[in-house]
């Protein structure tokens, strides 16, 4: 084995666990979020918690889902317009949840926003507007394959070696896209 093959391998192996890694986590892994954490949905004067700061924790995407714990006999949750959200005066909910464990899952980008209904709930901080970004797994995952093809050989010594190379990258670049295909069919 020439000096320099050992090393080059190994950085063609790291940069395919690394992308293969990134593909997976970035496409097939949708998040659920529990709102407020363990202090669930409440008072945020009880349970020491702000919505709006909590929000501002994550980044959601499309294909993610919120999980609202609460005590059904003192809260419920409120799908609102943003109209909804900033009167605390819910008029017309587009979903109304009351069972004290509400799964939401956010299929669609943009703005989400959610309100206790139960009167001044709501005025006092229990509510929740959060932006919705797009699939991540919709986006470029990894650069193009061609930039892991190594240089080609600088004298005919070498000639085996990237033989070798190309082969063992070609091998590479078939895993990773059989992740990436896996990866499409999952997101699709
Ligand atoms: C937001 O994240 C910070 C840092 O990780 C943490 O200290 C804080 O408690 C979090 N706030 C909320 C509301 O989750
Ligand atoms: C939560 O924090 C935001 C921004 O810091 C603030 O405007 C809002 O009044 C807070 N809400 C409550 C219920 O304390």
């Amino acid at each position: 084995m020439e000096p320099g093959q050992g090393r080059d391998s190994a950085h063609i192996v790291s940069f395919v666990l690394y992308s293969s890694v990134l593909a997976l986590v970035k496409c097939s892994l949708a998040v659920q979020y529990v709102v407020g954490n363990e202090a669930g949905w409440t008072l945020p004067s009880f349970g020491h918690v702000n919505y709006t700061t909590w929000a501002s924790n994550y980044t959601f995407h499309a294909g993610d889902s919120l999980l609202f714990n609460y005590r059904s006999d003192l809260h419920n949750v409120l799908v609102v317009e943003a109209a909804d959200y900033n009167s605390c005066a819910p008029s017309n909910p587009i979903q109304t949840y009351s069972d004290g464990k509400t799964v939401i899952e956010l299929p669609n980008p943009g703005q989400h926003n959610y309100v206790c209904g139960i009167p001044g709930h709501c005025d006092q901080g229990q509510k929740l507007s959060i932006m919705v970004n797009a699939a991540e797994g919709k986006e470029p995952l990894v650069p193009a394959p061609a930039s892991i093809v190594p240089n080609p050989p600088r004298t005919p010594s070498k000639a085996e070696t990237y033989k070798r190379m190309s082969s063992f990258t070609s091998t590479a670049t078939k895993i990773l896209g059989s992740v990436m295909a896996g990866c499409i069919i999952f997101m699709t």
